[in-house]
């Protein structure tokens, strides 16, 4: 057992199959800036507990310092001989700064309580990066929908059921996904304070360490604010892992939404936008093809970050207190979607940003399929009509326009006196998808006037990022 981090009580090495199963170094060698960083801080702690000498301490640093350059360098690889990050990079500083020094870091620190803190830090930092990516997606659509926000706000048919439901402005519908996109940023933004404040070294194994070592110290040169309360719940909680998985899963739910737009809008029979040539791809056999495979990987990788999400809370689900080696399933699936978010964020920030809309032809289908009805229903009961009889009225113009064959503004004066001598010809005024959206003036409406008022505030939030 040369070079393990266990093997007094054992007469015999581990057989290579367990060996094999064991082994966490092909994913877990990510950690290793992160746990030299843990272990420079732990050996500040030891010569603060007086279990090391001033020399030893130095020595520790230096020899972490040359671990540090040859992993950047490229240089830094563990064998296959080692079980994880902590034993490889325990060997590789014994074989920088001997055993005798070397033999002393250890002492007090546990993997157990090792790996919950690296792997916050990294997903601290992680998250970070993921925030910014999703503000500047936030940013492109902001963008978008201030473009369309002019003299004339271009005007979409609204959906719900996906039929047409009422007109609204397109910024309108931009913005609501950068709302959505925006609380993803405020979750990760919460998340990170709350895992800042939880540094959970010095939890040992399970136990807490009785060399009188100080995990403030630790947590504060590792950028925490805090330590934890509890060591058994410091080595064995893994809610923040799965609480990260949940916000990267979500982001991807909401980037998919706006994908499956995409998808659709950029279909012959929608004809709404027009990808730009470097963010859209060619087919290998038919020519004319332009096809959406950004928003279609987008759509098809949030299958990933769901079902990681998922892959993690069934792990944790039964698992008895305090640490087990179930535990260190939790680290492929988080890496897996940092690095499907991070790859695919910016791909999909760059075809937002680029969408050509066709404004025109959302503009002609705006008012089709009776989407105005409700103004009708909604200007009889400015007029005074009760709504029950306001919206009897307005189905049956929908029905006299069915039976001709033509859309609500084109029923004649007397068609409409026909139907009830309510209808006034004033009800023209809102028959137009302008007067339409226009009228729709209260806080959060899609009115010109409101959207403007919208697209501030959030800008404000995303400056105060
Ligand atoms: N590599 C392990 C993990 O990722 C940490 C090591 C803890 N191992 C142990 N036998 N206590 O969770």
């Amino acid at each position: 057992n040369e070079g393990k981090l266990w093997g007094g009580r054992f007469a015999g090495g581990p057989s290579p199959e367990l060996e094999a199963l064991s082994r966490s170094t092909h994913f877990d060698w990510r950690l290793a800036l992160y746990d030299i960083a843990g272990s420079h801080a732990h050996a500040k702690a030891l010569r603060a507990a007086g279990l090391l000498s001033d020399a030893e301490e130095a020595e520790l640093h230096r020899g972490l310092d040359v671990l540090s350059q040859r992993y950047v360098d490229g240089e830094l690889l563990p064998d296959p001989g080692d079980e994880d990050v902590h034993g490889a990079l325990e060997r590789l500083l014994i074989e920088e700064v001997g055993p005798d020094v070397g033999g002393k870091l250890r002492a007090g620190r546990s993997r157990n309580d090792q790996i919950a803190t690296l792997f916050r830090s990294y997903l601290l930092d992680h998250a970070v990066t993921i925030r910014g990516l999703v503000l500047d997606l936030v940013d492109a659509i902001a963008e978008q929908a201030e473009r369309h926000l002019g003299e004339s706000p271009a005007i979409m048919p609204g959906r719900t059921h996906l039929q047409h439901a009422q007109p609204v402005l397109l910024s309108h519908h931009l913005l609501a996904h950068a709302w959505a996109l925006l609380r993803d940023a405020d979750r990760l933004a919460e998340w990170r304070a709350r895992v800042e404040a939880s540094s959970p070294y010095g939890s040992g194994a399970l136990a807490g360490q009785s060399l009188g070592l100080d995990p403030e110290l630790v947590a504060r040169e590792l950028g925490f604010t805090g330590s934890i309360a509890n060591s058994i719940d410091g080595t064995a909680a893994r809610d923040f892992v799965a609480e990260f998985a949940y916000v990267t899963a979500q982001t991807g739910v909401d980037i998919s939404r706006i994908a499956e737009e995409i998808i659709l809008w950029a279909t012959k029979e929608f004809g709404f936008v027009t990808l730009h040539d470097s963010w859209s791809t060619g087919s290998s056999i038919m020519p004319q093809k332009k096809n959406p495979d950004i928003a279609e990987l987008a759509r098809g990788k949030t299958g990933r970050l769901v079902g990681n999400l998922t892959s993690l809370l069934t792990t944790l689900k039964g698992l008895p207190l305090a640490y087990n080696r179930d535990l260190q399933e939790d680290k492929e699936p988080v890496f897996d979607s940092v690095d499907t978010l991070e790859v695919l964020l910016p791909a999909f920030t760059g075809q937002v940003a680029t969408l050509v809309f066709d404004t025109e032809r959302m503009a002609e289908l705006a008012p089709q399929g009776f989407s105005l009805a409700t103004d009708i229903a909604e200007w009889l009961v400015r007029e005074g009509v009760p709504f029950r009889i306001a919206h009897e009225v307005a189905g049956a113009c929908v029905r006299r326009c069915e039976g001709l064959g033509i859309e609500l503004h084109e029923l004649s004066d007397e068609q409409f006196a026909e139907i009830s001598p309510a209808l006034t010809p004033a009800v023209r005024d809102v028959l137009t998808v302008e007067g339409s959206v226009a009228s729709r003036d209260g806080r959060g409406g899609t009115a010109p006037e409101r959207v403007r008022e919208q697209l501030g505030e959030l800008r404000e939030r995303v400056a105060a990022r």
